[in-house]
């Protein structure tokens, strides 16, 4: 393993990436700028076409740091594993699911160590990214790799190191953000946090390859809980005829002891709707029923049909009913600045209305089309008055592209539940 150590410091390991989405492509970048010739691996052609020909997919990358790369050498993608063969180091960062069930979906890890199984030799490392429960990593990953005969910590190095990106976050990316890496055995995580080292700022090695995998779940259960809070808080002002978005803004004046979180219209993205229940059906594995977990998933999931009953009121008192009435969504995002629809709360607020009888439309910077759940919808270009003639206007994602004081203007009704329209007033306002 020393030598593989040695390697990654002259920069001359190849380094390999599976799995080109949100997490992996910034992350081969980043390996790619410090000078290490880079494979990114991925079984959708189009990604890999995407990358080889200079162009990006994801809103945090511009086809140039993709180009600038591709053409330097540095960086190419392809679909063919076989190229696992050259590599001196793996990382994993394909999804991880939940079932309907909401159990854990391993199924795209199982396949990408099954593939580095049948090319896995001496001297290489692999680190898995993807968030998963504790125990994935020498439960699942390490059994699949020593299944090829070579044994880890002497023959070959794992470790499991949580992502931790945030995607539309200008502050904040794979090169700043602190990375928490667990191997299997001392060596392991020596040659993984050297590999890290090497493109961002910050490694926190920690004991084991469990405590990084609990360390991602912590952290995301921590943000579901706390949104779970304030949704509840949110009801409860509601119940109460008290001005929510106040509350928090004067709360959040305290130095210490209090972080804001705010209500909204449901949970989103790839991670905090789901990365908490990996955490919950190991806990239950084990005997241990834990409560805030789902609670907070109670809360969260309900909030959809909460803003649908504030929707249904405010029409109301136009002496309106949502069966028949134009309802035009602002944002469908799961979060302002991405193109990621993934479990966005958009989507279930809007089936609720649909299955009500609204007529519905709605404007999105980010996501040009709807094409899922039944919806056949394109995003409307904003022109100037024209939600003057729709009955209500929704705001479910505050996208900085949009407009508020001409919203606040121009429309007869707004339901806003992330108050975008802070500081307006009007009867025509209605707020979360
Ligand atoms: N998106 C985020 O903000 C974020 C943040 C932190 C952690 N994570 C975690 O990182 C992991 C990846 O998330 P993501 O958002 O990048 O997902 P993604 O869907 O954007 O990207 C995953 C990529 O993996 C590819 N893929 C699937 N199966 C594969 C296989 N067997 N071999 C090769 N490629 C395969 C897909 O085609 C896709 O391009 C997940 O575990 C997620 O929970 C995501």
């Amino acid at each position: 393993m020393q030598e593989l150590i040695e390697k990654i410091r002259r920069r001359e390991a190849r380094c390999g990436i599976i799995g080109l989405g949100y997490v992996g492509l910034p992350l081969a970048l980043e390996f790619a700028r410090a000078g290490f010739r880079t494979t990114g691996i991925d079984v959708d052609r189009t990604k890999v076409d995407a990358i080889n020909g200079g162009r990006s997919y994801i809103v945090d990358v511009d086809d140039g740091e993709i180009a600038e790369q591709v053409h330097a050498g540095r960086f190419a993608a392809t679909n063919d594993f076989a190229a696992i063969r050259e590599l001196d180091t793996i990382n994993i960062c394909v999804p991880t699911p939940l079932r309907k069930t909401k159990d854990p979906d391993l199924t795209y890890v199982v396949s990408a160590v099954n593939e580095i199984r049948r090319y896995l030799k001496r001297g290489q490392l692999v680190i898995l990214e993807s968030t998963t429960y504790p125990g994935t990593t020498e439960e699942v990953v390490q059994p699949a790799l020593e299944a090829a005969g070579l044994e880890v910590g002497t023959d070959f190095a794992l470790a499991f190191s949580p992502e931790r990106i945030d995607p539309g976050n200008p502050n904040f990316n794979t090169r700043n953000i602190p990375k928490v890496v667990g191997g299997v055995t001392p060596t392991c995580t020596e040659v993984a946090k050297t590999l890290y080292e090497q493109c961002v700022e910050r490694v926190v090695p920690v004991s084991s390859t469990r405590i990084a995998e609990m360390v991602k779940l912590l952290e995301n259960t921590f943000r579901s809980v706390n949104i779970g809070l304030v949704n509840e808080i949110a009801l409860m002002s509601n119940a109460l005829g008290l001005d929510v978005w106040e509350v928090i803004e004067a709360a959040k004046t305290k130095p210490f002891g209090f972080m804001a979180f705010y209500p909204g219209p449901g949970l989103g993205g790839h991670c905090i709707p789901i990365d908490p229940f990996y955490l919950s059906w190991k806990a239950k594995m084990n005997g241990f029923e834990p409560r805030f977990i789902e609670l907070a998933g109670h809360i969260n999931e309900g909030m959809p049909r909460f803003v649908v009953e504030k929707i249904t009121d405010a029409l109301n008192v136009h002496a309106k009913s949502v069966r028949g009435s134009r309802i035009h969504v602002l944002g469908v995002a799961y979060k302002p600045g991405v193109n990621d629809m993934r479990e966005s709360p958009a989507l279930n607020v809007m089936r609720l209305l649909k299955d009500k009888g609204a007529i519905l439309s709605y404007s999105d910077p980010y996501i040009p089309a709807i094409r899922e759940d039944g919806f056949a919808l394109d995003s409307l270009p904003l022109q100037n008055g024209w939600l003057g003639n729709v009955d209500c206007v929704v705001i479910l994602t505050n996208h900085a592209e949009f407009d508020y004081g001409a919203v606040a203007e121009s429309a007869r009704l707004v339901v806003d539940t992330r108050n975008a329209l802070a500081g307006a007033r009007g009867d025509n306002i209605v707020r979360l």
